[in-house]
């Protein structure tokens, strides 16, 4: 054979299998992202992409623009080319009321002429950039962004470098133009970790993840596109040529699922205004959980044939409307900064804003977490500013609209001195944190320490509360957590609202916390950098309060997850003797605990559970408590690799999660039956 020949028939053989690893990649692609089913590991995937960059390296030749190698490594652009829309990117009307959608119902009931209910297509209304993606004989061809609706911009080689978007179309019935409209944008995580590394870098972080999401599109060098990560979900059809679409929107969905497109789990096609209204509702609960941000959710008619009857207004559509979620974020004005002391001395910077209203909360606080955060979003005294509050999380200042600042806007500066207890203040170069050196003379730290010690997860006294708790110490009654077991009843009485059944019940509370768990206990003496996992890793190594009492650092350090940062902190605490003090104070007062299961006791060992809903007989913290001591380990979320899911009455969709997994059920009484066997 001459060395012509052996070459070709390498290259056939290369073409061969080159051909087989991107088909291969290109399904675990849909399964992994479309599928949420993956059948392989990262570490098989990332095999089978070296093996075909290899090959392709060695046959340049055979390198096509649809391969999954090709990605990435478009030169940057010096400008965004224009798109014209063959079909223009049209808007959507908004409600917010319920009435809004009963008259939007009956809209298209009598422009139809029917009485009968409308099936109704509703889908999540993801916060993102609107993208249309356009497919020439199954290969993406170009993608633009919307733009004013009739032009647009070309970002392909930025929207190429999104792994779920598919480069080649699968299946058979592949139209020789399509062109698919959804949604990019970013996830609550993928948002959090890249204002992260923004922060480490000294870079400049985004507002929210629409604007992280709009920006990463928006970049001329499609490298710092690939870096962030941007996501899809697909909802709707522009052009298409060479294909009939089926006759309701929901198909058309499922048929782009099978070209290969990701479309949300969360659509769900209803009957009438009734059942819009219902999504509404449960989408709104969703709404905290789900892994995106959503502003509201849409309806559109379901069939095409109604949907081409009803036809366009201007720039929408009469046939969908968008439900707006109420706001999360609005602007008002920051009048004054004050410093909150923490527990362990943390100074916390506080705006006090002029009262909004956001979704039938009023909001005159936010918190500014700290100096450099301050710094980094160049907040001012006068500044009108972006608030969000999401849920029950705190409100925080987003952003500053820069051009509002008032010409007597003032910085904000770290004071020089504890605004409680006047002792200096200490910043540490290098730490975000600036601190008060007062310790347990600053009665901020006390109140905070008490606070932390009574909280439920803590000690658990229930009845003291944080008002409490800052009455007592003002009015001289306790001074530590140890002085608690000393409240009488007649100290009590005295209080200003405070009853006699108050009393006594506060007094009960404090009697039933005397019997603890070691890692509770641990937990709730505040040591700094102790949280509830390591102070469990204390309790479980070493079992007694004497011999933890009398670890060394490098002893301290030998447990695992504790650094030597940590294992300072826990010998400082317990070299203190005021520290000393309280603890053997609390020790007389009755405080105990039933001596740590050995580890041979652990029958639950290697197994997770997850708990959901209400329990009849023991509180959702009893219970995990119960699970922990036996050795497992309580997640908060079910995955395949949960052992059982325990469900109480009234369960979340973790519940649907687990019935879908397979994954054991126990319900409150086979739960208590449970434990009792162990
Ligand atoms: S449909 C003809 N569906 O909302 C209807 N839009 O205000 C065109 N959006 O520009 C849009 N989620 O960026 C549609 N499930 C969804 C959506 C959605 C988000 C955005 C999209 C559009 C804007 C309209």
């Amino acid at each position: 054979m001459n060395k012509h020949s052996a070459l070709t028939r390498n290259r056939s053989a290369a073409e061969e299998q080159i051909k087989k690893l991107r088909e291969q990649i290109n399904e675990h692609n849909y399964r992994y992202y479309v599928l949420d089913d993956p059948l392989v590991s990262d570490a098989e995937y990332d095999n089978l992409f070296q093996k075909l960059k290899s090959l392709e390296s060695e046959f340049p030749n055979l390198v096509t623009p649809d391969s999954p190698t090709q990605r990435v490594g478009a030169a940057p652009l010096k400008t965004f080319a224009e798109v014209k829309h063959a079909i223009p990117m049209l808007s959507l009307d908004n409600a917010f009321a319920d009435q809004d959608i009963l008259d939007f119902n009956k809209r298209i009931q009598d422009k139809l002429g029917t009485d009968k209910p409308i099936e109704f297509c509703c889908e999540p209304k993801l916060d993102g950039l609107a993208i249309s993606l356009r497919y020439e004989h199954g290969l993406l061809a170009q993608a633009s962004t919307r733009g004013d609706g009739t032009t647009g911009e070309d970002v392909t080689a930025n929207i190429k470098t999104i792994p779920m978007i598919p480069l080649r179309l699968r299946g058979q019935k592949i139209p020789r133009i399509i062109e698919v409209r959804g949604e990019v944008f970013m996830s609550k995580k993928g948002f959090a970790r890249l204002n992260e590394q923004a922060l480490a870098a000294g870079e400049k972080t985004f507002a929210n993840p629409r604007n992280a999401a709009a920006g990463s599109v928006r970049q001329l060098d499609s490298q710092i596109t690939a870096s962030r990560p941007l996501e899809i979900y697909v909802y709707g059809v522009g052009l298409v040529e060479g294909c009939r679409l089926p006759d309701s929107h929901s198909e058309i969905l499922d048929y782009l699922t099978g070209l290969g497109f990701r479309v949300s789990s969360l659509v769900k096609v209803v009957s009438g205004a009734e059942g819009c209204l219902a999504y509404y509702k449960k989408m709104l609960q969703k709404r905290e959980e789900l892994l995106f941000e959503i502003d509201g959710v849409v309806y559109k008619v379901n069939s095409t044939r109604e949907q081409e009857k009803l036809g366009f207004v201007s720039r929408a559509p009469r046939w969908a409307i968008a439900h707006k979620f109420p706001a999360e974020e609005v602007n008002t004005i920051i009048e004054a900064v004050e410093f909150q002391v923490g527990r362990t001395g943390a100074l916390t910077p506080v705006a006090r804003l002029k009262p909004v209203h956001v979704h039938g909360v009023t909001v005159s606080n936010a918190t500014l977490h700290n100096m450099d955060e301050i710094r980094r979003k160049d907040i001012h005294i006068g500044d009108t500013v972006i608030v969000r509050r999401a849920g029950d999380v705190i409100p925080e200042v987003v952003g500053v609209i820069k051009q509002r600042r008032p010409r007597d806007a003032k910085p904000i500066s770290l004071p020089r001195h504890c605004p409680v207890c006047h002792s200096s203040i200490e910043h540490i170069e290098g730490e975000a944190v600036a601190r008060c050196t007062g310790g347990l003379f600053c009665s901020a730290q006390r109140k905070e320490t008490i606070k932390h010690f009574a909280s439920r997860r803590a000690m658990d006294i229930e009845g003291l509360g944080d008002k409490l708790v800052e009455q007592l110490v003002d009015t001289g009654l306790i001074a530590s957590a140890a002085d608690v077991y000393d409240l009488t009843q007649a100290q009590l009485e005295g209080l200003e609202r405070m009853g006699k059944k108050s009393a006594q019940n506060l007094l009960e509370q404090v009697e039933k916390s005397k019997s603890v768990t070691f890692a509770r206990f641990l937990y709730a003496l505040g040591i700094r950098e102790v949280g509830e996992a390591t102070a469990k890793s204390l309790a479980m190594h070493f079992k007694s309060l004497q011999a933890l009492k009398a670890a060394g650092e490098e002893e301290l350090q030998a447990i695992p997850d504790i650094g030597p940062v940590v294992a300072a902190h826990i010998a400082h605490f317990f070299h203190e003797p005021h520290n000393r003090d309280i603890i053997s104070k609390l020790i007389k007062a009755g405080i105990h605990w039933e001596e740590t299961r050995e580890s041979r006791h652990q029958p639950l060992a290697g197994k997770t559970f997850v708990i959901t809903g209400t329990l009849s007989t023991m509180t959702r913290d009893e219970a995990k408590d119960a699970l922990e001591q036996r050795g497992a380990r309580v997640s908060s979320s079910v995955s395949a690799k949960t052992s059982y899911v325990v469900v109480g009455a009234d369960p979340g969709s973790k519940y649907d999660k687990a019935k879908e997994l397979g994954v054991t059920i126990l319900d409150d009484e086979a739960f208590r039956k449970f434990l009792q066997k162990l």
